[in-house]
Formats: structure tokens, C-alpha cells, sequence
């Protein structure tokens, strides 16, 4: 496979996984919503969508994204200070991931504490971290 062919994969898988980071959080909002409506059929409803997401979209975006682009690092040197940057923002990600992992556990488990507002300001913090790996990779500042 050509560089070109890794590089489209890369941004295929990136843009699933970005779109679930975006969606998840905000599945979260509506799913305290409807525990606080007391709404039995809702919160099944949620955690079904919320398991099938970050299983089924999510975590193969998040693994396929790191080998393609782990492919493109390693195996053609593509590689500069840009790239740790990139890297840090990359962990950033992940630790978001992450953390919707245990969020998802608490909900499935009737157990989330946490507000709305909080999983509407958890929505957008991803936000900054894709501006700048795009800005990164695209401009390459250092
Ligand atoms: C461990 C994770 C990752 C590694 C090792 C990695 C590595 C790379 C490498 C080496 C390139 C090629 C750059 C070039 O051709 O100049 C690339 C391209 C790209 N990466 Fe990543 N990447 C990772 C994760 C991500 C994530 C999470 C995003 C977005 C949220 C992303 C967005 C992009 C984009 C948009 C390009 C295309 C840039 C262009 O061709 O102009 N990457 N990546």
C-alpha cells in the first residue's frame, strides 16, 4: 500500500472516531435528563446507543486511527517537533476516551453522579485538542 492509501485510512478512521467523541458526550446529556424525568425506557434506550457507540464506532476510530498514523510515523518516517506536539494532544484524546469509558460503566451501572453541565462541558473540550493537531500537521510550525 502506497503512503497516500495509509494516509486516506487515517483520516477515514479519524473522522469516526472524532465523530463519536462528539456524539457520546452528548448522548450522556440526554441520558441524565431522562433518568432525572424518571424515565425507565429512556435510560435503557441510552445504554444501549451509548455501548453500541463507543464499542461498535468509537474504539475501532480510536484503533485504527493510531496505526494508521502509527504506520505513517514509523514506517515512513514521516516525523519532525511537530509530531510530539501532535502526540501530546493525540494522549489528550485518549484520556478522554477514556474517561467516557468510565462514565459509560457508571450509567450501565445506574450509577452516574454526574450533571448535565458537566457532560456539556466535557463535549467541548475535544474541540481544542483537533484544532490543533490539524493546524499541526497541516502547517507544521516547527
Ligand atoms: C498516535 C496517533 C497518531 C499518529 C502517530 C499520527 C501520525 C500521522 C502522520 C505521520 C501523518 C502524516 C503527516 C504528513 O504526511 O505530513 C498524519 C496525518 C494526518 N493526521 Fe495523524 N496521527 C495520529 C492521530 C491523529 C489524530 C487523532 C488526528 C485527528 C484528530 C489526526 C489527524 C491527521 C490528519 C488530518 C492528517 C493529514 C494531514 C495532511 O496530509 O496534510 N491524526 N498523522
Amino acid at each position: 500500500m502506497t503512503v497516500l492509501w495509509i494516509k486516506s485510512l487515517h483520516i477515514i478512521f479519524m473522522v469516526t472516531w472524532m465523530a463519536a467523541i462528539f456524539y457520546l458526550p452528548r448522548l450522556f446529556v440526554y441520558h441524565v435528563q431522562a433518568i432525572n424525568e424518571n424515565d425507565p425506557k429512556g435510560d435503557a434506550r441510552f445504554k444501549i446507543m451509548e455501548r453500541k457507540l463507543f464499542w461498535g464506532i468509537m474504539t475501532p476510530g480510536a484503533i485504527f486511527t493510531i496505526v494508521f498514523g502509527a504506520w505513517l510515523w514509523l514506517g515512513y518516517g514521516i516525523t519532525g517537533k511537530w509530531m510530539m506536539w501532535k502526540l501530546l494532544l493525540v494522549l489528550t484524546l485518549v484520556v478522554h476516551h477514556v474517561l467516557c469509558f468510565v462514565h459509560l460503566r457508571a450509567f450501565r451501572e445506574g450509577r452516574n453522579t454526574r450533571s448535565e453541565k458537566y457532560f456539556r462541558v466535557m463535549n467541548e473540550l475535544p474541540v481544542f485538542a483537533l484544532f490543533g493537531i490539524v493546524f499541526l500537521v497541516v502547517l507544521k510550525p516547527t
